[in-house]
C-alpha cells in the first residue's frame, strides 16, 4: 500500500485527480471506478476544471460506479445516479452510453448483478476506482462482515451507514435498508485502487485498514492484498496511524519517475 498524507483535503484530492488525469491522458479508453459521498467532491469538481481548462477529455472514457440504494428512483435527490450527474458527469463529455450505474429498481437483483459484472468484464476491467471509507470501515457498502471474495449483488445497510448517509433523505427513516454494491472481490479485480479518506472521524477505520489485521470485520482491510492500492488522506485522517514519519519519507523521496 502507499500512504500519502497531505495537509489538507484539497491538496490530497488534486493528488487523486492528477493521477486519474494522467491515466485518462495516456490511455484515452480508460475504465474508470467512481465513488459517492462527500470524500471525492473535491476530486470531481478538479476534474471538472481540469476538463474545462485543460480540455482533459473524457470522451472515449467508460465509467462504472461502486453502488446505488435498491428500491430508489434514479431521480430522486439522494440517489448515486444524481450524484454522480450532479457532481461530475454533467460537467464533463463522457457519453451517457458509457456511464454504468447499479440499476437500484431491478426488477431481478440478481441478474442485474452477474449482468453488472459481465459489463466490467467486458469493458477490459476498471483502470482506477476511486474509493470512499466508511466510518466502519466499509468500501463501496459492503459492511463489516462482507465476503472479501465477494461480487456485485444486494447488502443490507447497517445502523451507522444509515445515520451517516441520513443528510440527503431528510432523516434516518428515509434511508433504504438495502442495497447494490459492487463486491470487495470486484474492488480486488480493479488495477489501481485510489482510497480517500478525510477528517477526524475517518481516522479509527484508516488506521484499522492500513495497520489493524486483515478481516472482514474491516472492510477495507482487504486492500493490504492489492497489488496497486493508493491511500490519500488528510492530516486528520491520518492521525490514529503510528508510521506517519514513514509513509511521509517515502512520498518525499520517491524516483522521479514514480512522482505523481
Ligand atoms: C457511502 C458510500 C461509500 C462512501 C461512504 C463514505 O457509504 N456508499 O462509497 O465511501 O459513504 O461517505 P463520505 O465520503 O460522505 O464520508
Amino acid at each position: 500500500m502507499e500512504i500519502i498524507i497531505q495537509p489538507d483535503s484539497r491538496k490530497a484530492s488534486l493528488v487523486a485527480a492528477k493521477i486519474t488525469a494522467a491515466l485518462v491522458r495516456e490511455k484515452p479508453h480508460a475504465v474508470l471506478g467512481f465513488a459517492t459521498g462527500q470524500t471525492p467532491l473535491e476530486m470531481y469538481g478538479i476534474l471538472v476544471e481540469m476538463h474545462r481548462t485543460e480540455g482533459l477529455d473524457f470522451g472515449q472514457v467508460t465509467a462504472f460506479n461502486l453502488d446505488e440504494y435498491a428500491g430508489l428512483d434514479p431521480a430522486h435527490p439522494g440517489s448515486y445516479h444524481s450524484y454522480m450527474r450532479e457532481n461530475l458527469f454533467r460537467h464533463i463529455n463522457i457519453r451517457a452510453n458509457r456511464v454504468y450505474i447499479p440499476d437500484g429498481l431491478a426488477a431481478d437483483v440478481p441478474a442485474c448483478c452477474a449482468s453488472y459484472e459481465e459489463r466490467i468484464h467486458a469493458a477490459g476491467g476498471i483502470d482506477i476506482q476511486v474509493l470512499g471509507l466508511g466510518t466502519d470501515g466499509h468500501l463501496g457498502f459492503n459492511e463489516p462482515t462482507s465476503s472479501l471474495a465477494s461480487r456485485t449483488r444486494i447488502k443490507t445497510l447497517t445502523g451507522q451507514t444509515r445515520r451517516d448517509n441520513a443528510a440527503l433523505f431528510g432523516g434516518v427513516d428515509q434511508v433504504p435498508h438495502h442495497v447494490i454494491t459492487m463486491g470487495l472481490g470486484t474492488i480486488m479485480a480493479c488495477r489501481t485502487c485510489l482510497l480517500l479518506a478525510f477528517g477526524r472521524k475517518k481516522a479509527g477505520a484508516v488506521a484499522a485498514a492500513v495497520e489493524g489485521p486483515l478481516t472482514a470485520m474491516v472492510p477495507a482491510s482487504v486492500l493490504q492484498m492489492h497489488p496497486r492500492a493508493i491511500f490519500i488522506l488528510d492530516e486528520e485522517a491520518a492521525s490514529e496511524l503510528t508510521r506517519t514519519a514513514y509513509y511521509r519519507w517515502v512520498y518525499e523521496n520517491k524516483p522521479d519517475w514514480q512522482k505523481y
